[in-house]
């Protein structure tokens, strides 16, 4: 990699800034200044240091945000504030991209990271990653719907959806519930309850594959994913 690249990826400045800091002689490689953003340096085994701090590369960043219901899950958007616009510069850098869509309203488990082979993996309907949502639904929800949603329901477009396993936490008037489904098609589980003539009010995701929300983020933060986390959900994913 060259290490222009490395250091602008590693948040030292954009391409030019790192150009002038190399010529300015603050960097070295292996302990020998290096003034050339052309050089080649394998970030494995190269020790690359910045005014004697030494540059730790890293490829991929992995973040949890419980996202609030005022954002919208994109990397940008020409009207409304986006989950990316609110991370810090140092998470930034690595142009990391939500996966997954959530709609703007709906709230909670958000994975932000920049690898795109994990990204897919959970997103994929042939992977069968599970995705749970907690909801509060206007009206009654029954065992009917419970039996309707094992069999996938008929959205208002026609598509039949993969079998969903709903919960029923609390029935009344309005009701609480859990669902976890497979799939990711638009307003997915706000369309499965219209299915069944029934209205949600209030969506928030819980749980990607073995990635659960972090009770302690509150709305609007996010941190980066423990060591196990990560690798509990790469396991479970089929990577
Ligand atoms: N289903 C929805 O209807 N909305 C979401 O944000 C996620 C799943």
């Amino acid at each position: 990699m060259r290490l222009d690249k490395l250091l602008a990826n590693m948040g030292y400045g954009t391409r030019k800034e790192v150009k002038t800091m190399l010529k300015a002689g603050h960097v070295r490689v292996n302990g020998t200044p290096e003034k050339s953003p052309k050089t080649h340096v394998d970030p494995d085994a190269d020790s690359v240091t910045v005014m004697g701090d030494e540059v730790e590369y890293r490829e991929f960043i992995y973040l949890m945000m419980n996202k609030p219901g005022d954002l919208i899950s994109a990397t940008e958007d020409a009207q409304d504030t986006t989950v990316i616009d609110i991370l810090q510069p140092e998470d930034h850098v690595f142009d990391p991209f939500p996966v997954g869509r959530l709609d703007k309203d709906t709230e909670g488990l958000l994975l932000i990271t920049n690898d795109g082979q994990l990204a897919h993996r959970l997103t994929s309907p042939k992977k069968n990653i599970g995705k749970t949502y907690y909801a509060v639904i206007e009206g009654k929800v029954t065992e009917e719907d419970v039996a309707a949603f094992s069999k996938g329901v008929t959205l208002d477009d026609g598509y039949h959806t993969k079998p969903g396993e709903l919960t029923v936490l609390h029935s009344g008037e309005e009701s609480e519930i859990e669902l976890t489904i497979t799939e990711g098609k638009f307003h997915q589980v706000k369309r499965m309850f219209e299915a069944v003539g029934k209205k949600v009010v209030y969506l928030k995701r819980i749980k990607m594959g073995t990635l659960e929300l972090d009770p302690d983020l509150d709305l609007g933060e996010y941190r980066e994913l423990t060591d196990e986390e990560l690798d509990y959900l790469i396991s479970n994913s089929g990577l």
